[in-house]
């Protein structure tokens, strides 16, 4: 139907007839001529519809907002004083010999032609409007290739392309699975995967040797700013492989993507282990653009009076820090109480702080709530220790470690937003060296990667000490975002059983569950090891968006509804009745 795209028309066309096609973005009536701007995906237009074509004039006094048009007409240069420097088409115009309106359009729920703020509710129920916006568009286009990058690359390096099933069983990735009722077997569910792991694995026992995918994964977990009920991995896999050669094939991936599409030179990737990453930054993900560092000061406080740091001093599972923010000591005492308030969401009981007013006078140098408790003593020391100087502020977190790491982590981020005390644009690491295991609240176990993922160790030294044994996981992690994950695999059946066992699965579960994995484990299963990126998060990354659902065509809202469709939704009687289900009613639940 079009001779060109919208966008693509410049002073090269001057003269030529095109056809255009696309919306109304705006329509100007100048009494006598009317402005049209067209807008396709690739750009605006502006159309002029003068009274000498009587017909077009009269359809373009017809059109609004988002009407569907096609015109013929010829491109002219826009007359002088009139071009717009910030439009690719700015140069130009195209004089109107025929409008064809194709199609009306209601008045838009939100206008298009104009920055305005929409509630996401809004944008998300009309989403089709939504991303017709450029800035959405652009995200979508920048998606597509991101992904046609990431095959380029990985075809290239000998990967093939494999897909997996979408009914499958559970795959255990420490969310709740999507479950899906079987017609056939009634009482029986198939679970939605949370990745193609265990397929993964087994096409390394098939001997596809270098194995990806671009995958649909589904989580029913609490959603976040970067987490979808279903999302996107890219999803690699290796055999006869090492951490080594997986984690520079995959940074190489990633840095030459980031100079081709963004023209931006990432650094090496640094390497950090995860009890440093604990240590230093309270996170296994931290955001190295900040350059604050926790300090441990447990041993210098174990002896105070002050029972709020000499508890968790003495506690085998608490953990005294202190933060240094230099210049820090400007912050108004409004800042600190918000701040306190902050940690407060993650469980700290209070925000203890120094400010560091003049050190050679000593601790009455220092300003404080907290130094009477401490001894002039001991407070200068931990100002030595944390290396203050004249204008800081040193905050404290005294508790559980989990807590200190988590309050005072986000502190260190929520600081480093909202005092811009970035020391640079982009900042990616590797995370490695992660435990086995953690604790999971009840007196077990539970894997921090995944039960596949290897120990470093024997199964002997595994056994005798799970919660010390550490694995062969990796992260890759940007700007403190988890971007992707992965593992050298257990290849050994006894290994992948003691692992079962640690985790509380019997061998007769382990058979039951993951029977099939522990027989492709025994006909000759290859090393292997491979990783999953979150795509989503890198698009979002890439892009500079503030959520994941900004880069989702249609994505779900916090509380995992799709606004556009209505999904969930009710299902009708008949269809329950086929699958054997009955739904109880949750008013009657409450009645009970
Ligand atoms: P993992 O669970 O770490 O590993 O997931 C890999 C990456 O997927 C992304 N991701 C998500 N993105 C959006 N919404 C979510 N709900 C969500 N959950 C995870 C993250 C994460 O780093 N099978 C293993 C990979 C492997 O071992 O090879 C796995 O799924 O960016
Ligand atoms: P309090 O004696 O409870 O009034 O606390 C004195 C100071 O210590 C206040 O500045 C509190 O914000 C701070 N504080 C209290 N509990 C903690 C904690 N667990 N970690 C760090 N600071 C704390």
């Amino acid at each position: 139907m079009r001779s060109h795209y919208c966008g693509a028309i410049n002073e090269s066309n001057v003269d030529q007839e095109v056809t255009l096609c696309g919306w109304v973005h705006r329509r100007r009536d100048h009494g006598g001529v009317i402005f049209l701007d067209l807008r396709d995906r690739d750009g605006l237009a502006q159309i002029v519809v003068d009274p000498d074509t009587p017909e077009s004039f009269s359809a373009a006094e017809r059109v609004r907002s988002e009407y569907v048009v096609k015109i013929t007409g010829r491109v002219r240069r826009r007359p002088a004083g009139t071009e717009n420097k910030d439009l690719a088409t700015g140069m130009i115009e195209v004089l109107c010999k025929q409008l064809e309106i194709l199609n009306a359009a209601a008045t838009p729920p939100f206008p298009l032609d104009e920055y305005v703020d929409v509630g996401e509710d809004i944008r998300l129920k009309y989403r089709f409007m939504d991303l017709r916006r450029p800035e959405m568009l652009n995200k979508l286009r920048f998606r597509s290739k991101v992904t046609s990058y990431i095959r380029n690359f990985l075809d290239g390096q000998g990967f093939m392309d494999v897909e997996t099933p979408i009914l499958t069983r559970a795959t255990p990735e420490g969310a709740r699975d999507y479950l899906v009722p079987s017609r056939t077997h009634p009482g029986n569910f198939f679970a939605l995967p949370q990745s193609p792991q265990l397929f993964k694995q087994m096409l390394m026992v098939s001997g596809v040797d270098r194995y990806y995918q671009i995958a649909k994964c589904f989580r029913d977990e609490d959603l976040r700013a970067d987490r979808q009920p279903e999302f996107t991995q890219v999803d690699v896999e290796c055999s006869f492989i090492d951490e080594n050669t997986l984690t520079t094939l995959m940074e190489q991936m990633i840095r030459e993507m980031f100079h081709d599409l963004l023209n931006v030179d990432l650094p090496v990737f640094p390497r950090l282990t995860y009890a440093e990453g604990m240590r230093l930054y309270g996170s296994d993900k931290p955001d190295l653009r900040i350059p604050l560092q926790m300090v441990d000061v447990a041993d210098l406080v174990s002896g105070v009076d002050f029972k709020v740091f000499s508890g968790p001093a003495n506690d085998a599972k608490g953990r005294v820090v202190a933060l240094r923010l230099p210049k820090g000591a400007e912050l108004s005492r409004k800042q600190i109480d918000d701040y306190t308030k902050f940690v407060g969401i993650y469980g700290a009981k209070g925000l203890a702080y120094i400010k560091v007013n003049d050190l050679t006078q000593g601790a009455e140098g220092l300003q404080s709530p907290i130094v009477k408790f401490l001894g002039d003593d001991i407070a200068m020391q931990i100002m030595a220790r944390v290396e203050a100087e004249n204008g800081d502020i040193v905050f404290f977190g005294a508790d559980k470690a989990k807590i200190v790491n988590e309050a005072i982590g986000a502190l260190r981020i929520k600081l480093g937003e909202d005092l811009k005390l970035y020391t640079c644009k982009w900042a990616p690491l590797w995370v490695v060296d992660f435990p086995m295991f953690e604790e999971d609240g009840q007196g077990g176990l539970t894997a921090i990667h995944h039960p596949f993922t290897s120990p470093s160790c024997t199964p002997e030294e595994l056994e005798a000490a799970p919660e010390k044994a550490l694995s062969r996981a990796y992260d890759m992690v940007l700007n403190g975002t988890e971007l992707g994950g992965g593992s050298i695999r257990i290849h050994d059946g006894a290994m992948q059983k003691t692992v079962f066992r640690i985790l509380g699965i019997e061998d007769e579960e382990a058979q039951t569950k993951f029977g099939f994995l522990l027989d492709a484990l025994k006909f000759g299963c290859p090393p292997h090891g491979g990783l999953a990126f979150g795509l989503d998060r890198l698009v979002m990354l890439l892009t500079g968006s503030r959520s994941i659902r900004e880069v989702i065509a249609f994505p779900k809202t916090q509380s995992a509804t799709c606004m556009l469709t209505q999904a969930p939704g009710e299902v009708d009687a008949k269809q329950l009745k086929e699958l054997s289900i009955r739904v109880r009613q949750p008013e009657a639940e409450a009645k009970k």
